[in-house]
């Protein structure tokens, strides 16, 4: 882990050279890279987003019927634009919560003959207008990957069951024909499969204890694997980290049972800044590393107990700053539940997660930002048209560095404690590589409300070129927000510049709470 061994032997230094006012410029941060020091590849499923029925994500966000924005689908157009720029890779579905209470009979078929149900998991009424073959048609349209999530609330094993044979049977079976009567003669191939939503919180429909989760997430599995063996499984991880709840024993239980089966455990993290502590806010990344460390702990040591170890890897499935729009309890179509307005620092925020994922590229191989439209999300519509907010931008940045090698770069940064806990750098950062290209983008996240950090970056072994590529996310005011006819406040700027050079190493100033992408071409 890239912050220690370095950290420690610098702590006390650092700490007195910070210790005076600071100063607009100060030459203390080093950044070291080593090409040779590959964490893994940035897997393309790390930029994969959610989309659930809730408030206006599906109606009045992706699906729109009538609209004249829309197409004789009624998919939004100006959506599907902003998602494909934003490098959407792949689409969860039908939730979150929803998930939980969810009968996918009822999606199917002629749309003007499907049951309105209560949706008990936000207290909506659902047309189910929007059901799997629109999805699956949205997520072609699109090109991404679509994710399915099975009701593993108040569901059974035998609807999980019938909806793989309903999506992926090639023969001639009751559940393919009634696909093929609904328009889509091929199988739908659906490969990733999700077995349930946050099972481990009390607020789910049908929440369980580990063991009875366990149980039944095994035999919806292995009935899942008869009906297309092809698929890939993710297993409900944490997402209650509410104290005194035992997060890391309910893992421990789904990986032990489920080890033989699954693919993938999931995370869920929402974080806010609600005492308005901005470096504070920013300090969170100790809590995501943490939680993918401990979960990547417990993978190896299910692992190291199974004869013929399956791989797994961590599914982030459903992040973002979420702490402000909380749903209301009409019960009406398109009520406009978790409508978060994001300002500059969310906008950083992203960066904190993204770097996270990838510095734990070898185990983190997916990710769903929640959610994709309206519901906190980085679009928003209404009937007129729509705008982009504010975390919008690192995150379709970062979605160019898919598929580059994640490299363990070695910082040093002034350290706080903003809590009074554990200390950290000011520093947050990540880097991919390209090896073709010989670039290296190095993500760097300047967590301090007030300094800019004058920063040596070095490379181990060769010189970098002085040319470079500079990304940067900057507003004066953390707390600037988008709103419709006025979204261009928060943009990135791009350059190329000319950096100071010292024998094998530059010199770049990381302006105070800001989100820089340098583009750094390593000579050959
Ligand atoms: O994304 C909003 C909600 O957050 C999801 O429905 C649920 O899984 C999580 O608690």
């Amino acid at each position: 882990m890239m912050f220690t061994m370095f950290h420690l032997t610098r702590t006390l230094a650092i700490a007195l050279a910070f210790a005076a006012p600071a100063s607009a410029q100060q030459p203390a941060a080093r950044i070291k890279i080593d090409t040779d020091r590959v964490i893994g590849e940035v897997d393309p499923l790390l930029f994969g987003n959610f989309t659930e029925h809730l408030g206006r994500c599906i109606y009045g966000g992706i699906f729109d019927e009538g609209s004249p924005l829309s197409d004789a689908a009624g998919f939004r157009k100006d959506v599907m634009a902003a998602t494909r720029d934003l490098g959407v890779t792949m689409l969860r579905w039908p939730g979150g919560n929803f998930a939980s209470g969810y009968d996918w009979t009822d999606g199917i078929g002629p749309r003007d003959q499907r049951p309105p149900r209560r949706d008990d998991a936000w207290g909506a009424l659902e047309s189910n207008r929007f059901g799997t073959d629109e999805f699956l048609t949205y997520c072609e349209r699109i090109g991404v990957t679509p994710y399915l999530c099975i009701n593993a609330g108040l569901g059974t094993v035998d609807m999980a069951r019938k909806w793989v044979e309903y999506c992926n049977e090639p023969g001639d079976t009751a559940l393919a024909r009634m696909r093929r009567k609904n328009g889509r003669q091929q199988p739908w191939n659906v490969k990733y499969w999700g077995l349930g939503n946050e099972i481990d919180g009390p607020w789910q429909l049908g929440h369980k204890n580990a063991e009875d989760y366990a149980t039944f997430a095994l035999e919806a599995a292995k009935a899942m694997r008869r009906a297309d063996e092809s698929i890939k499984l993710i297993a409900s991880g944490s997402s209650n980290f509410r104290p005194g709840y035992d997060w890391i024993g309910w893992n421990r239980t789904v990986l032990e049972k489920l080890k033989g089966e699954i693919d993938y455990i999931s995370l869920h993290t929402y974080i806010g800044n609600p005492d308005n502590k901005f470096e504070k806010f920013l300090a969170i990344s100790r809590d995501l590393d943490d939680r993918i460390e401990v979960v990547q702990g417990q993978i190896k040591a299910a692992q190291l107990t199974a004869p013929n170890p399956r791989p797994i890897s961590i599914a982030f499935d459903e992040w973002n700053v979420w702490y402000r729009a909380r749903g209301g309890s009409e019960f009406e179509i398109g009520r406009t539940g978790l409508e978060e307005n994001y300002n500059f620092e969310d906008a950083l925020a992203m960066s904190m997660f993204l770097n996270s994922f990838v510095r734990h590229a070898n185990v983190v191989r997916m990710a769903n930002l929640a959610q994709l439209v309206n519901v906190i999300a980085p679009i928003f519509t209404n009937k007129q048209g729509m705008y982009l907010q504010t975390i919008y931008f690192p995150l379709a940045e970062y979605a160019k560095q898919k598929n580059r090698q994640a490299l363990d770069v070695q910082v040093e940064s002034p350290q706080y404690k903003p809590d009074g806990g554990r200390a950290l750098g000011y520093l947050d950062v990540s880097a991919t590589w390209d090896p073709r290209a010989r670039t290296v983008f190095l993500n760097v996240l300047n967590r301090s409300e007030k300094m800019d950090l004058a920063t040596r970056i070095a490379n181990v072994e060769g010189r970098i070129s002085p040319q470079a590529g500079v990304w940067q996310l900057y507003h004066d005011d953390l707390k600037a927000t988008h709103t419709f006819g006025d979204d261009r406040k928060v943009r990135p700027t791009e350059k190329t510049v000319t950096l100071a050079a010292n024998g094998n190493a530059l010199s770049y100033t990381f302006p105070k709470h800001s989100l820089t992408i340098l583009k750094l071409k390593l000579a050959d």
